[in-house]
């Protein structure tokens, strides 16, 4: 089969690493947005998904097309990059980019060298046998670090004063050294004797754009060549719920990572639900403005059929309960509509059994499955004991189920609700009812909010 332009899709790259690596604002500098600054606590805490078109690549990749061995003739229509939390708590959705994606950029901070997160990510990756590209991101802290960005990275690296070089040098030679403890070999990408054995590692600086060319252009051509043979469009759909959000004028929609196959107005769908499978209509398939973070955007083009790879908002009825983090499947008969919700129903019943949930602990309400699930995870780690879990807003029925635990104990009595809203009914039902509820869109601030009522009660 020879691949032509028309039948690659776009990768879908996943950006991994420790936290503070770097990994949002690498996306940010691609983007030209800002999305870094306005998280919570500048951490991330969902997975991210940006389509960047390929006008955007060539524009961007101009400093380094020498990397590139078919610029004359680009064959895939664009990327599709997740971006991941760097945090421990969120090993599964780091778990579920890397089998998301086709290609993933390791984002390594050069003074740091590996770090928790990294490894794990490197585990992932190697179990998954996806191919990587390592950002040894920062280098602008390198000592004198003079900046060009017009230029490809390997020369930038030339032009530098020797005392930079040799602190380069220096964090380099320890950081090859850490990578060989994990069994890998990496080299520099315009160093690397084989890419079948070596891992390219590219010195890139978000904050001042040094690198991002190479990175970029490493990216294309190892889909290009290495992966092509991976990135045919098939029919057969494979589509992820991202998110799931109230938009005015829209009514909630869901934001979903189109992998594969292709989804048109009109469609029968079956998304996860917090009351069981949802089946519903497509009333209107979204794509956000290019270069455009999901999570941030709200400028959308209209269309009537969508096909992979990219990131979609669907506008349908029903939608209100449904749940980020399970795939969507379309149905034509009623057979598969069926087939499709046990499938759902079964997902779904293995997650949520795979949480263990105490008599006497609080309750917690996250706004994704994926968030849920990381919420669980530090509330592990602090032993905290959780009594019960939902996604979505928190409801009139959320605290009378949180009320239970008054029989137990006061403190249990409890709803930590991360980045989601709490209804105004059940709001008024908790003061009546004597629940406490504590909203926050940072996880970690929730649990300390906790901690800190606890020690209050005591006294
Ligand atoms: P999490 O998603 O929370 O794991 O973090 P992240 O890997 O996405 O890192 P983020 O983009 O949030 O950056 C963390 C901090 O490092 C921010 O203050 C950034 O401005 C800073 N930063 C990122 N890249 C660079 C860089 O190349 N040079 C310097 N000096 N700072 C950087
Ligand atoms: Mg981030
Ligand atoms: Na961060």
């Amino acid at each position: 089969l020879v691949q032509t332009k028309d039948t690659l899709r776009a990768p879908v790259i996943c950006v991994l690493g420790h936290v503070d690596a770097g990994k949002t604002t690498i996306l940010d500098n691609l983007r030209r947005t800002h999305v870094q600054d306005n998280e919570a606590g500048g951490i991330t805490q969902q997975m991210g998904a940006t389509n960047v078109p390929l006008d955007t690549i060539v524009e961007r990749t101009k400093m380094s097309r020498k990397l590139i061995s078919r610029q004359g003739d680009f064959m895939i229509p664009g990327l599709l990059i997740i971006d991941t939390p760097g945090h421990a708590i969120f090993q599964n959705l780091r778990s579920r980019g890397s089998s998301l994606c086709d290609l993933a950029i390791l984002v390594v901070d050069i003074m740091n060298g590996l770090q928790a997160q990294t490894i794990e990510s490197i585990r992932l990756l190697i179990d998954r046998q996806t191919p990587f590209i390592i950002a040894l991101n920062k280098i602008d802290l390198l000592y004198g670090w003079k900046s060009n960005k017009e230029k490809d990275v390997e020369s930038v690296l030339e032009e530098q004063d020797s005392f930079t070089q040799d602190h380069f040098e220096k964090r380099y030679d320890e950081i090859i050294v850490q990578f060989a403890k994990q069994g890998l070999n990496v080299a520099l990408y315009y160093k690397n004797p084989n890419p079948n054995e070596y891992y390219s590692m590219v010195p890139t600086s978000a904050r001042s754009g040094d690198g991002m060319g190479s990175l970029i252009a490493m990216i294309i051509e190892t889909s290009q060549t290495n992966l092509a043979k991976h990135l045919s469009y098939t029919n057969e759909l494979q589509a992820t719920v991202m998110e799931v959000k109230a938009i005015h004028g829209l009514g909630t929609t869901i934001d979903v990572a189109l992998i594969n196959g292709c989804l048109s107005v009109g469609d029968k769908i079956i998304v996860g639900g917090q009351e069981g499978p949802i089946v519903t209509q497509i009333r209107r398939l979204l794509i956000p403005e290019s270069n455009q973070e999901l999570r941030d955007t709200n400028q959308y083009e209209n269309k009537d059929k969508v096909m992979g790879t990219c990131v979609v908002k669907i506008a349908a009825k029903d939608l209100e309960k449904s749940l980020a983090g399970l795939p969507l499947f379309i149905a034509r008969t009623h057979d598969e509509i069926d087939y499709f919700k046990n499938e759902i129903e079964l997902i779904l019943t293995t997650v949520l059994n795979s949480f263990k949930l105490k008599e006497s602990g609080v309750y917690i309400q996250a706004s994704t499955l994926g968030s849920l699930e990381a919420f669980l995870e530090l509330l592990k780690i602090q032993k905290i004991p959780c009594s019960g879990v939902n996604i979505g807003p928190v409801h009139r029925k959320d605290v009378l189920r949180a009320s239970t635990q008054l029989e137990n104990d006061i403190k249990w009595a409890t709803i930590l609700a991360f980045d989601v809203k709490i209804e105004r009914d059940a709001q008024d039902y908790a003061k009546t009812m004597g629940v406490k509820i504590f909203q926050n869109d940072e996880i970690y601030n929730l649990c300390s909010m906790f901690v800190a009522y606890q020690n209050q009660l005591i006294k």
